[in-house]
């Protein structure tokens, strides 16, 4: 089955069609980063005008390379969460295009997009394992029993990883999106005197909370200030160490606490070397399996969501009479695949 999937939920525009017998995959992906930097942050308007410019066009050059759209069985694309007038964009267009192709469709839940990304690679995980989603929306922990059966173990209650590190990276002059810049310039230092606390460790449980980071470090700058380069760097070292340390102790807990033996990075956060590097060698230390995406599939795309899409058409689940978008949508509400 050739599912065409379609994701509209924030700055990305991604098309890909997902063969399920061979795995084949082609795709498109556009980002409107550049579009969005001189604001300092994504702004919703700017970004439902450009999905609607760049989507059609992507999805006919799409279309040409695998034959024209004779190939598609089924459409999905992103449902939520997201934001409103970016969603409603893909939503529109996988409607259109499910009714004039009479093929079925299917709105898909963006984090299970991303939970499942990594059945993308080679050495895709088994179920069950426990998987950290660390996006610039999203910070949460799930148990993931199989395809569907979703229990979220913690979740940030404030700032998501991503959206602290964009803003500690605003505050340290860095350009939008500020996590890659940010870890960038912490990798120019080897250590750092400073030391950043390690936000809701000390209480048991496995919520997040990160927006203190950010406070914690502006009160450094000030603290510091004229900053010179090397204090930037130390500041951002700092910053790095602690939010990695963080996710490092969580995750540690969530295996323990589930019994699972296996750990799924999923999300833009995934990209983070100090990240891979340090639940690496707890992974190591623990006899634990360690999964991460490769890079291209962890940040927003199209192939999540065709892949997550597909595993749902194929159980025969469609929602061709819906049309609408979800915003805010918790991923415990999916229904399960029918066993
Ligand atoms: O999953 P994603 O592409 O989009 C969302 O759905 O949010 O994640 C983007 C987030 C941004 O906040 C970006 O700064 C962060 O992932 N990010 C990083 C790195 N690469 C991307 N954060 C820290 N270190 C990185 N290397
Ligand atoms: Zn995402």
């Amino acid at each position: 089955m050739n599912v065409l999937g379609i994701e509209t939920s924030c700055d990305e525009t991604g098309l890909a069609l997902y063969e399920t017998g061979s795995g084949g995959l082609r795709q498109r992906l556009y980002s409107q980063i550049e579009r969005h930097r001189e604001y300092g942050g994504v702004v919703p308007e700017l970004a439902s005008r450009d999905h609607v410019a760049k989507a059609a066009p992507m999805l006919r050059e799409l279309l040409e390379e695998a034959g024209g759209s004779a190939a598609i069985d089924g459409i999905v694309y992103t449902r939520g969460p997201g934001l409103m007038g970016a969603l409603m964009v893909g939503a529109s267009l996988a409607r259109g295009l499910a009714w004039a192709l009479d093929k079925p469709l299917l709105g898909v839940h963006h984090m299970e997009g991303h939970l499942l990304a990594p059945m993308l690679s080679q050495d895709a995980p088994e179920f069950p394992f426990v998987a950290l989603l660390v996006s610039g929306g999203h910070t949460m922990l799930v148990d993931v029993e199989a395809v569907g059966r979703y229990r979220i173990l913690g979740e940030s209650l404030d700032d998501a990883v991503g959206e602290a590190f964009d803003k500690t990276a605003k505050l340290l002059g860095l350009p939008y999106p500020g996590g890659p810049e940010l870890a960038a310039l912490a990798a120019t230092v080897e250590d750092s005197p400073l030391r950043f606390p390690r936000p809701m460790v000390d209480r048991p449980g496995l919520a997040f909370s990160f927006s203190g980071l950010k406070t914690f470090a502006l009160n450094t700058m000030q603290k510091l200030a004229p900053l010179d380069q090397r204090k930037r760097a130390e500041i951002a070292h700092a910053f790095e160490r602690a939010v990695v340390d963080t996710l490092r102790i969580k995750c540690e807990r969530a295996l323990q606490q589930t019994g699972r033996q296996r750990l799924v990075v999923a999300g833009g956060v995934g990209a983070n070397r100090r990240l891979r590097q340090t639940l690496g060698e707890m992974a190591s230390a623990r006899g634990w399996k360690l999964h991460f995406p490769p890079l291209e599939y962890c940040t927003d795309n199209g192939a999540m969501i065709a892949y997550a899409g597909s595993q749902r058409l194929l159980a025969g689940q469609r929602d061709d009479g819906v049309y609408d978008v979800r915003p805010r949508w918790s991923l415990e509400e999916l229904p399960p695949l029918p066993a």
